[in-house]
């Protein structure tokens, strides 16, 4: 049906009936009068309105709606939370002072903060409103457990195959999660990522971070040390190999692969799939489940808004250890710079390049030519004299940095030229992958950051670096880079699985 004009309707109305429905009218103009009044004086609206903190406020600072406690839900601003307005049946025009709020709403209410690049904190306050409201949103199931341990890599995959599983889990209404664990990757051949078995959550994150986080934020779902650690595990039943786009039984002529459309549907045809192979989950008979690899960069991160694409992330903080490593690297770097070295200062001005070249770097990449030329460029444009350079090939690293000092007069340098003594040791007791998360910090404070296009490591620093933009209200991240960093190198396709990775990446 060809739905009227309102007025139209209202014409009609008043034009055919008005005098048999007089009262009727009568009475909702009186109602209507009182709920816009009502809605005025409203203590709630009011909050709502007032003006934005004034900057360095604490609330300004806190990215969180005031007043309520971190991790409270801020306070609804939109109209429906209102008692139901009586259905107009006529026209009006808004009072004078309604119409100055809505003008109000042209803008977003207050300054959110950011990451910065003026100190050495990594992380900043955890911002967990978005995840408590997700968790408060959810119908939860008791006695379904997710296992988030079917993962590998390096930093880049392994926090979006725990975060991933952690959302899906969400969804699902998952009561119980497993620790997550991480699969460590062969030394000897840095492709075959699977190998040397499991290491614990803290081999490259904050455990207490995320243990504190989640029980504050998302106390409905628990955390159990191991599969058998939760009530009536004996008696559980284990669904392995899940893959949520089997899901989409209809692939209405899409690759299998990339069906990750009707997100919405998930929590439906999940309950579905339970029901129809009996894995209904309950306290007594518990239900495990564990993804088949590789599911990962399939969640599309501005599907849940905002707030929480930007937070949700940082539950995966890296451990503490490193993060001082990281910043003793900072300091070192200054010297490297001739600037002060000083950790109460800001960090020194360096181009921070990732070269990806690496054995297991795949041929179809951008080549250490593409890549190379790419980086010598963002010195030039940025007029950056020095640079810190993360390759897991050191011989790779010194040809880049011969390269760079004959072409643009680039100094260029790396944590093992860097850190010496006591603290090279530290370093290199660690695995590849724990180097890593020393490059992934202090890139990710780097003046300019560049890198391949193509590696999720790269990316994902990218992409967290783009919170500079505009902290909870950053928008989307869009290829090749922003003001504060530039992906080198054109990314056409990926296969498989790995499809979605600028779309499903949470900083
Ligand atoms: C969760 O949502 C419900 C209904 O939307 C609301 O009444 C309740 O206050 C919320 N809980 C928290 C902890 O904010
Ligand atoms: C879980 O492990 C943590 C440390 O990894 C330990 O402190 C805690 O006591 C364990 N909890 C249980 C129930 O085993
Ligand atoms: C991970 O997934 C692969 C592929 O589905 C499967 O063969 C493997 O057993 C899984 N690993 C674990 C630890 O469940
Ligand atoms: C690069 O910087 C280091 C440390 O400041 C300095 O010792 C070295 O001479 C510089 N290299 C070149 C070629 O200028
Ligand atoms: C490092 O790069 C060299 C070529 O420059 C290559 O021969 C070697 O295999 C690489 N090693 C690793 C561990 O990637």
């Amino acid at each position: 049906m060809v739905q009227k004009p309102a007025s139209e309707m209202i014409n009609g109305v008043l034009r055919i009936k008005w005098w048999k429905y007089r009262y009727v009218v009568l009475a909702a103009l009186v109602v209507n009068v009182v709920l816009v009044n009502h809605f005025f004086f409203d203590s709630s609206f009011t909050e709502f309105i007032r003006p934005p903190p004034p900057p360095g406020s604490e609330a300004a600072l806190g990215q969180k709606p005031a007043p309520p406690p971190n991790g409270a839900i801020p306070p609804k601003p939109s109209l429906a939370s209102e008692p139901a307005v009586a259905e107009p049946t006529y026209s009006y025009t808004p009072p004078a002072p309604l119409q100055e709020v809505m003008a109000l709403d042209k803008v977003p209410p207050t300054a959110p903060r950011k990451l910065s690049l003026a100190d050495y904190d990594f992380n900043g306050p955890y911002i967990g409103w978005p995840l408590a409201r997700a968790c408060n949103e959810t119908k939860w199931q008791p006695g379904l457990v997710f296992v988030c341990d079917n993962n590998s890599g390096g930093i880049g995959n392994i926090r979006n195959f725990i975060l991933t599983c952690i959302r899906y889990g969400i969804e699902a209404g998952a009561s119980g999660i497993i620790m997550p664990r991480i699969q460590r990757r062969s030394e000897e051949n840095l492709a075959n990522i699977f190998t040397t078995g499991f290491q614990p959550f803290g081999y490259f994150f904050d455990e207490k971070h995320f243990t504190d986080s989640m029980a504050e934020f998302c106390p409905q779902m628990k955390i159990y040390n191991d599969t058998d650690h939760f009530p009536h595990a004996d008696k559980k039943k284990e669904a392995k190999e899940f893959y949520p786009k089997d899901l989409n039984v209809d692939l209405d002529g899409c690759d299998g692969r990339g069906v990750n459309r009707h997100l919405d549907q998930f929590r439906t045809k999940f309950d579905a799939w339970a029901v129809k192979f009996e894995n209904q989950p309950s306290v007594e008979r518990p239900l495990t489940l564990r993804f088949k690899w590789a599911t990962f960069f399939e969640w599309p991160i501005m599907r849940d808004g905002p707030e929480f694409a930007a937070t949700f992330g940082d539950l995966l903080r890296i451990r503490k250890d490193v993060q001082e490593l990281a910043a003793y690297t900072i300091m070192e770097m200054a010297k490297f710079a001739g600037e002060e070295a000083d950790i109460t200062k800001a960090p020194p001005k360096y181009l921070g390049v990732h070269l990806r070249t690496e054995s297991d770097a795949l041929g179809f990449w951008p080549n250490f030519k593409t890549q190379s030329e790419g980086y010598m460029k963002q010195a030039e444009t940025h007029k950056l004299k020095h640079a810190y350079i993360a390759s897991g090939n050191a011989t790779e690293g010194h040809r880049f940095g011969e390269i760079a000092m004959k072409n643009v007069g680039l100094n260029v340098t790396s944590k093992v030229d860097l850190l010496k003594g006591e603290k090279l040791k530290q370093l290199t007791d660690l695995s590849w992958d724990q180097q890593a998360l020393v490059d992934f910090l202090v890139l990710s404070k780097s003046t300019q950051f560049t890198g391949c296009s193509f590696s999720s490591f790269a990316m994902n620093i990218a992409i967290k670096r783009h919170l500079m933009t505009d902290g909870i209200f950053s928008r989307k991240w869009i290829s090749p880079g922003d003001a504060f960093s530039t992906l080198v190198g054109r990314f056409e396709s990926w296969y498989g699985d790995w499809m979605f990775m600028y779309e499903c990446m949470w900083p």
